[in-house]
């Protein structure tokens, strides 16, 4: 073809990821976040926390102060509302870039998220696309957000009633998991990361599958090391997937790290958000497995294995709502299934069992094996 002037060439961004795991990240003694952060005269941070974490932790404000002025950084803290639903419109993400505005928060500043997962994804998009991009750090403190959403490289926002609609890709300049926060935790949200646990190990690691069964009991009344022996090991899966998977970014067809995630995430929508993220992972994680079983990847043994595992933890793993038909007589939750495919672009891919910790992906899914899976998880309970 004539008249085509073609410019092209490869560039490459390198990142650094890094995840601490610590306690009492802001006692004066706490070198890893002051090493973080540059000393430079002109550094600012912009502290936005979760007020479920600043309602169960009455000196935190004045430690993160003091810390701050120990390293002679201009600090400002703000507490925001935590939970899901400030995903649900874009209030708060308004409402932190216009903080970040006021104060004057530009790249070479700081700011820095102390909270679950939904503080974590509103502040985590802010710090995107404010400027293009300031520097941010990540402090998660719930068990998912230290185990799963907190180590990862994305946010997301729910928009147009879908689940994470708009968000980026933006990895944080570091992670840092303080174990200390896990203590105010509701049992509820200490319980709902457990089923991250649960689901990378089935993917990816039968080790770590060994010792949640090992450690059951122990984890059902959330006891200090079991959680953060689990912890760890999750996120390092986590991360290793990030890190060493090829596709950080997420480019290619498939999320295998969201497996039980496309019922789970409508589960969560039909719930209007009363079912918590990690427990409609743990009602997700049972549905595939049983269609893991019932295409003939996995033994109904194992199956069983699994649910009953699940059960132990404490998870409920059948919800009404997955019921729910449209006008049409349609399930609802089966519409995860489009909008799962929407959302990666091009074929469906879904991440099925093999064995426990071992991950097939599939672009098919059987519709009648899908309602069959669903009887059989109503009738388990
Ligand atoms: N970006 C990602 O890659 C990614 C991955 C997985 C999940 N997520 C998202 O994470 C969110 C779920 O996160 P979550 O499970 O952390 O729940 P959450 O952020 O909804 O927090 C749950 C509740 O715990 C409170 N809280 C937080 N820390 C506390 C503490 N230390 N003490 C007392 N209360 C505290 C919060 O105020 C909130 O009320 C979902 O929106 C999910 O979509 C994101
Ligand atoms: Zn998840």
């Amino acid at each position: 073809m004539k008249n085509v002037h073609r410019i092209e060439d490869y560039f490459t961004i390198k990142y650094r990821h890094k995840i601490f795991f610590t306690e009492n990240v802001f006692s004066q003694e706490n070198y890893i976040l002051k090493n973080i952060l540059e000393k430079d005269a002109n550094s600012k941070a912009l502290i936005v926390i979760d007020n479920g974490v600043v309602e169960n932790n009455n000196t935190l404000l004045s430690s993160i102060a003091e810390y701050f002025n120990s390293v002679s950084i201009v600090s400002k803290c703000v507490t925001i509302t935590g939970g899901e639903a400030i995903k649900n419109n874009l209030d708060k993400l308004i409402k932190v870039l216009s903080l970040i505005d006021k104060n004057h928060i530009d790249r070479h500043s700081y700011l820095i998220g102390i909270g679950g997962g939904a503080v974590l994804d509103i502040t985590g998009f802010a710090a995107a696309i404010a400027h293009r991009g300031i520097r941010y750090i990540r402090i998660p403190t719930t068990t998912l957000a230290q185990c799963d959403s907190g180590v990862g490289i994305k946010n997301g926002l729910n928009l147009f009633g879908k689940k994470n609609f708009i968000g980026t890709f933006y990895p944080p300049i570091a992670v840092i998991n303080d174990f200390n926060f896990l203590n105010s935790l509701s049992q509820r949200d200490k319980r709902s990361g457990l089923a991250e646990v649960v689901k990378i190990a089935l993917i990816k690691n039968k080790k770590l599958f060994e010792e949640v069964q090992l450690l059951s009991d122990r984890l059902n009344s959330f006891e200090p090391s079991a959680m953060k022996s689990v912890i760890i090991k999750c996120a390092q899966l986590h991360f290793d997937h990030i890190v060493n998977g090829g596709d950080p970014f997420e480019t290619g067809n498939s999320k295998p790290l969201d497996f039980g995630h496309w019922s789970a995430h409508k589960l969560e929508q039909i719930s209007k958000f009363k079912i918590k993220h990690g427990e409609a992972v743990a009602a997700g994680i049972a549905i595939d497995t049983l269609y893991s079983a019932n295409i003939g990847f996995i033994k109904p043994t194992t199956a069983k294995t699994i649910i009953d595992q699940l059960i132990k933890l404490g998870f409920q793993i059948y919800y009404p709502e997955i019921e729910i038909k449209d006008s049409n007589g349609k399930l609802i939750i089966l519409e995860g299934l489009d909008e799962f495919r929407e959302h990666l672009g091009g074929n469906l891919s879904i991440t099925l069992l093999k064995g426990i910790g071992k991950s097939i992906q599939v672009n098919n899914i059987q519709l009648d094996l899908v309602e069959k899976s669903l009887n059989q998880l109503r009738n388990y309970c």
